[in-house]
Protein backbone atom coordinates (compact mmCIF):
# COMPACT_ATOMS: atom_id res chain seq x y z
CA UNK A 1 0.00 0.00 0.00
CA UNK A 2 2.69 2.59 0.79
CA UNK A 3 4.85 1.65 -1.78
CA UNK A 4 1.71 2.25 -4.12
CA UNK A 5 1.19 5.90 -3.27
CA UNK A 6 5.17 5.92 -4.00
CA UNK A 7 4.46 5.74 -7.09
CA UNK A 8 0.89 7.00 -7.78
CA UNK A 9 2.09 10.49 -6.23
CA UNK A 10 4.76 11.58 -8.30
CA UNK A 11 2.68 9.99 -11.16
CA UNK A 12 0.32 12.62 -10.59
CA UNK A 13 2.47 15.63 -9.80
CA UNK A 14 3.90 14.84 -13.24
CA UNK A 15 0.69 14.57 -14.86
CA UNK A 16 -0.56 17.97 -13.13
CA UNK A 17 2.92 19.78 -14.56
CA UNK A 18 2.52 17.95 -18.12
CA UNK A 19 -1.03 19.13 -18.37
CA UNK A 20 -0.73 22.59 -16.95
CA UNK A 21 2.49 22.86 -19.37
CA UNK A 22 0.13 22.45 -22.14
CA UNK A 23 -3.00 24.08 -21.04
CA UNK A 24 -0.16 27.04 -21.10
CA UNK A 25 0.92 26.63 -24.46
CA UNK A 26 -2.84 25.53 -26.07
CA UNK A 27 -4.17 28.91 -24.94
CA UNK A 28 -1.55 30.96 -27.08
CA UNK A 29 -2.72 28.54 -30.25
CA UNK A 30 -6.66 29.62 -31.06
CA UNK A 31 -6.64 27.57 -33.94
CA UNK A 32 -7.85 24.08 -33.10
CA UNK A 33 -7.93 21.62 -36.09
CA UNK A 34 -10.08 18.55 -36.06
CA UNK A 35 -9.38 16.40 -38.81
CA UNK A 36 -5.43 16.12 -39.44
CA UNK A 37 -4.66 12.25 -39.49
CA UNK A 38 -1.38 12.63 -40.81
CA UNK A 39 0.06 15.91 -39.52
CA UNK A 40 0.49 16.49 -35.75
CA UNK A 41 -2.55 17.05 -34.34
CA UNK A 42 -0.74 20.41 -32.35
CA UNK A 43 0.77 21.65 -35.85
CA UNK A 44 1.11 25.10 -35.37
CA UNK A 45 -1.53 27.04 -37.78
CA UNK A 46 1.80 28.55 -39.67
CA UNK A 47 3.33 25.58 -40.26
CA UNK A 48 0.16 24.55 -41.79
CA UNK A 49 -0.98 27.25 -43.46
CA UNK A 50 2.79 26.93 -45.38
CA UNK A 51 2.17 23.40 -46.31
CA UNK A 52 -1.38 24.29 -47.53
CA UNK A 53 0.14 26.66 -49.84
CA UNK A 54 3.53 25.87 -50.62
CA UNK A 55 4.00 22.49 -50.92
CA UNK A 56 -0.03 21.54 -51.57
CA UNK A 57 -1.24 24.83 -53.90
CA UNK A 58 2.22 25.59 -55.33
CA UNK A 59 3.31 22.36 -55.44
CA UNK A 60 0.27 21.15 -57.16
CA UNK A 61 -0.48 24.27 -59.58
CA UNK A 62 -3.95 24.30 -57.53
CA UNK A 63 -6.29 25.72 -54.92
CA UNK A 64 -7.48 25.24 -51.75
CA UNK A 65 -10.64 24.18 -53.23
CA UNK A 66 -9.26 21.40 -55.39
CA UNK A 67 -8.79 19.28 -52.22
CA UNK A 68 -11.39 21.24 -50.06
CA UNK A 69 -15.14 20.96 -50.02
CA UNK A 70 -17.58 24.09 -50.21
CA UNK A 71 -19.06 24.84 -47.04
CA UNK A 72 -22.37 23.58 -46.25
CA UNK A 73 -23.75 27.09 -45.90
CA UNK A 74 -22.80 28.12 -49.18
CA UNK A 75 -19.67 30.45 -47.07
CA UNK A 76 -16.23 29.61 -48.20
CA UNK A 77 -14.96 25.76 -47.62
CA UNK A 78 -15.36 23.26 -45.03
CA UNK A 79 -11.53 22.51 -44.38
CA UNK A 80 -11.97 19.75 -41.88
CA UNK A 81 -14.81 18.15 -44.56
CA UNK A 82 -13.32 14.58 -45.98
CA UNK A 83 -16.17 15.06 -48.71
CA UNK A 84 -13.85 15.76 -51.80
CA UNK A 85 -11.94 12.68 -52.66
CA UNK A 86 -8.97 14.64 -54.09
CA UNK A 87 -8.42 15.20 -49.79
CA UNK A 88 -7.86 11.77 -49.31
CA UNK A 89 -5.72 11.07 -52.06
CA UNK A 90 -3.41 13.93 -50.57
CA UNK A 91 -3.48 12.11 -47.10
CA UNK A 92 -1.91 9.05 -49.44
CA UNK A 93 0.19 10.67 -51.10
CA UNK A 94 1.14 12.54 -47.83
CA UNK A 95 1.91 9.18 -46.46
CA UNK A 96 3.40 7.68 -49.38
CA UNK A 97 5.97 11.24 -49.15
CA UNK A 98 7.35 10.38 -45.88
CA UNK A 99 7.55 6.82 -46.51
CA UNK A 100 9.35 7.22 -49.90
CA UNK A 101 11.99 9.86 -47.63
CA UNK A 102 12.00 7.28 -44.51
CA UNK A 103 12.99 4.21 -46.54
CA UNK A 104 14.74 5.31 -49.20
CA UNK A 105 16.82 8.27 -48.16
CA UNK A 106 17.18 7.52 -44.33
CA UNK A 107 15.15 11.07 -43.28
CA UNK A 108 14.99 9.63 -39.80
CA UNK A 109 11.51 11.47 -38.69
CA UNK A 110 10.14 12.59 -41.75
CA UNK A 111 7.86 15.47 -41.53
CA UNK A 112 5.13 16.97 -44.48
CA UNK A 113 7.04 20.64 -45.07
CA UNK A 114 10.18 19.78 -43.26
CA UNK A 115 13.11 21.16 -45.20
CA UNK A 116 14.99 17.47 -44.89
CA UNK A 117 12.90 15.90 -47.03
CA UNK A 118 14.50 14.66 -50.25
CA UNK A 119 11.47 13.82 -51.80
CA UNK A 120 8.15 16.31 -51.67
CA UNK A 121 5.09 16.54 -53.62
CA UNK A 122 7.17 19.05 -55.89
CA UNK A 123 9.31 16.11 -57.32
CA UNK A 124 6.89 14.82 -58.56
CA UNK A 125 4.30 17.13 -59.42
CA UNK A 126 6.10 20.16 -60.68
CA UNK A 127 3.36 22.06 -60.14
CA UNK A 128 0.55 19.87 -61.95
CA UNK A 129 -2.11 18.04 -60.20
CA UNK A 130 -2.04 15.33 -62.59
CA UNK A 131 1.77 14.42 -63.50
CA UNK A 132 1.25 11.76 -65.24
CA UNK A 133 -0.30 13.30 -67.90
CA UNK A 134 -4.15 12.36 -67.13
CA UNK A 135 -6.37 15.47 -66.61
CA UNK A 136 -8.95 14.03 -64.71
CA UNK A 137 -9.63 11.57 -61.10
CA UNK A 138 -9.76 8.13 -62.85
C1 LIG B 1 -3.62 18.79 -52.46
C2 LIG B 1 -4.73 18.86 -51.52
C3 LIG B 1 -4.87 20.07 -50.63
C4 LIG B 1 -4.83 21.40 -50.96
C5 LIG B 1 -4.58 22.03 -52.33
C6 LIG B 1 -5.07 22.14 -49.74
N1 LIG B 1 -5.27 21.25 -48.70
FE1 LIG B 1 -5.74 21.74 -46.78
N2 LIG B 1 -5.68 19.77 -46.27
C7 LIG B 1 -5.40 18.74 -47.13
C8 LIG B 1 -5.36 17.50 -46.39
C9 LIG B 1 -5.07 16.12 -46.94
C10 LIG B 1 -5.64 17.82 -45.04
C11 LIG B 1 -5.69 16.86 -43.85
C12 LIG B 1 -4.28 16.52 -43.41
C13 LIG B 1 -4.25 15.40 -42.37
O1 LIG B 1 -5.17 14.57 -42.32
O2 LIG B 1 -3.27 15.35 -41.58
C14 LIG B 1 -5.84 19.27 -45.00
C15 LIG B 1 -6.17 20.00 -43.85
C16 LIG B 1 -6.41 21.35 -43.82
C17 LIG B 1 -6.85 22.09 -42.65
C18 LIG B 1 -7.15 21.50 -41.28
C19 LIG B 1 -8.64 21.18 -41.17
C20 LIG B 1 -9.00 20.49 -39.85
O3 LIG B 1 -9.62 21.12 -38.97
O4 LIG B 1 -8.66 19.29 -39.71
C21 LIG B 1 -6.94 23.40 -43.01
C22 LIG B 1 -7.35 24.57 -42.13
C23 LIG B 1 -6.55 23.48 -44.40
N3 LIG B 1 -6.24 22.21 -44.86
C24 LIG B 1 -6.50 24.64 -45.12
C25 LIG B 1 -6.12 24.74 -46.46
C26 LIG B 1 -5.98 25.99 -47.16
C27 LIG B 1 -6.24 27.36 -46.55
C28 LIG B 1 -5.58 25.69 -48.43
C29 LIG B 1 -5.24 26.63 -49.57
C30 LIG B 1 -4.24 27.64 -49.24
C31 LIG B 1 -5.48 24.22 -48.50
N4 LIG B 1 -5.80 23.70 -47.29
C32 LIG B 1 -5.10 23.52 -49.63
C33 LIG B 1 -5.23 18.82 -48.48
C34 LIG B 1 -5.13 19.99 -49.21
C1 LIG C 1 6.64 9.79 -56.24
C2 LIG C 1 5.88 10.78 -56.99
C3 LIG C 1 4.80 11.54 -56.25
C4 LIG C 1 4.90 12.24 -55.07
C5 LIG C 1 6.12 12.39 -54.16
C6 LIG C 1 3.61 12.84 -54.83
N1 LIG C 1 2.74 12.51 -55.82
FE1 LIG C 1 0.75 13.01 -55.92
N2 LIG C 1 0.57 11.91 -57.62
C7 LIG C 1 1.60 11.27 -58.30
C8 LIG C 1 1.05 10.65 -59.51
C9 LIG C 1 1.88 9.85 -60.53
C10 LIG C 1 -0.33 10.94 -59.54
C11 LIG C 1 -1.37 10.55 -60.58
C12 LIG C 1 -1.96 9.22 -60.17
C13 LIG C 1 -3.12 8.80 -61.05
O1 LIG C 1 -3.45 9.49 -62.00
O2 LIG C 1 -3.73 7.78 -60.70
C14 LIG C 1 -0.60 11.73 -58.32
C15 LIG C 1 -1.86 12.18 -57.97
C16 LIG C 1 -2.14 13.00 -56.90
C17 LIG C 1 -3.46 13.47 -56.55
C18 LIG C 1 -4.76 13.01 -57.20
C19 LIG C 1 -5.42 14.01 -58.02
C20 LIG C 1 -4.52 14.52 -59.05
O3 LIG C 1 -4.37 15.73 -59.10
O4 LIG C 1 -3.93 13.72 -59.83
C21 LIG C 1 -3.31 14.30 -55.47
C22 LIG C 1 -4.41 15.08 -54.76
C23 LIG C 1 -1.90 14.31 -55.13
N3 LIG C 1 -1.23 13.51 -56.01
C24 LIG C 1 -1.34 15.02 -54.09
C25 LIG C 1 -0.02 14.91 -53.67
C26 LIG C 1 0.52 15.57 -52.52
C27 LIG C 1 -0.24 16.51 -51.61
C28 LIG C 1 1.83 15.18 -52.42
C29 LIG C 1 2.85 15.55 -51.34
C30 LIG C 1 2.46 15.23 -49.97
C31 LIG C 1 2.09 14.26 -53.51
N4 LIG C 1 0.96 14.13 -54.26
C32 LIG C 1 3.32 13.64 -53.72
C33 LIG C 1 2.91 11.21 -57.89
C34 LIG C 1 3.43 11.73 -56.72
Amino acid sequence: MKLRKMVIIPGLLAYVVISSVAAATSTKEKVKYTNLKVLPKDISSKDLQDIMADDFEDGLGVTCGFCHANAKDGHGLDFASDEKPEKEIARAMMRMTLGINKKYFQVKHPNIGSNALTVTCTTCHKGEAFPDGDTALK
